[in-house]
């Protein structure tokens, strides 16, 4: 099957960036190895602790700023990836790091927000994040301190532009999920979704070992993003 020319739809989590030195969060020595995720990823633990939870979002951004970070060949072959399609195209990703822009991906919805930006809890003003985040912090739009918050999607919140990924789901001729554990719904139910459709799709999984949705994938392909993505796109020119 050309698969170029057909409507594609990605969905990427933690592991394609593990390569690139960006901790996944369910392995061996995953963040939530070492945090708790009411602690860090609710609202309720932002108001408990808001400079607990600021200080977990200051350190990722740091990390994410480190040169050493950079996009491997599995963000990069994504890239090339989407010039090569002629059909329709969305990467969908959980991360909130910024890989597959620097690596030229272009139609990327973040699911779950990024770490560029932060926004007021007061006035909902959308603010870059390229400060500190803290309690002591004042809006600069309001003047409200203490309310500014880094702009991730927290369990129990609503992820973002879901009607467009599911309307784009409706349409898909080809699912590729890539480097997610399939443990967070709702992205772990965009597979469920298209089976319910009556709409024939290819599905391939691409992870360093199977998942608990392996089995309903038409091919899974076991091994390292970086090796693995690059193989696959070279195969479609
Ligand atoms: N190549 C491909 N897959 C990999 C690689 C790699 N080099 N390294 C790890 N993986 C796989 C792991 O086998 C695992 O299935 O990546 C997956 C990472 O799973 P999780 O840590 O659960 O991350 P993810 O699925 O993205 O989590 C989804 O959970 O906590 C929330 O908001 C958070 O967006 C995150 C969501």
């Amino acid at each position: 099957m050309d698969i170029l020319n057909k409507n594609i739809f990605i969905l990427t989590g933690a592991g394609i960036s593990k390569e690139s030195g960006i901790n996944t969060f369910r392995e061996k020595d995953g963040l939530w190895d070492n945090y708790k995720i009411e602690e860090v990823c609710t609202v309720e633990g932002f108001k408990k602790n808001p400079d607990y939870v600021n200080k977990f979002y200051n350190e990722r951004k740091k990390i994410l700023e480190c040169p050493k970070i950079i996009p491997n060949h599995g963000h990069k072959s994504l890239a090339s990836f989407e010039n090569k399609c002629s059909g329709e195209f969305l990467l969908v990703t959980q991360n909130i790091d910024n890989l597959h822009e620097k690596a030229g991906s272009k139609k990327i919805l973040h699911m779950h927000g990024t770490l560029d930006f932060a926004f007021c809890m007061f006035c909902k003003i959308r603010l870059k994040f390229d400060f500190n985040l803290s309690s002591k912090y004042k809006c600069p739009n309001c003047g409200n301190v203490g309310n500014v918050r880094v702009d991730v999607v927290w369990f129990g919140e609503q992820p973002k532009f879901l009607d467009k990924i599911y309307k784009y789901l409706e349409m898909t001729d080809i699912f590729i999920s890539i480097g997610t554990s399939n443990n967070v719904y709702p992205a772990a139910g965009f597979i469920d979704f298209i089976m319910q459709t009556d709409r024939k799709v290819k599905m391939y999984e691409f992870n360093i070992e199977k998942t608990n949705k392996s089995y309903l994938f038409d091919e899974v392909f076991i091994g390292p993003a970086s090796k693995t993505i690059p193989k696959f796109v070279e195969s479609l020119s």
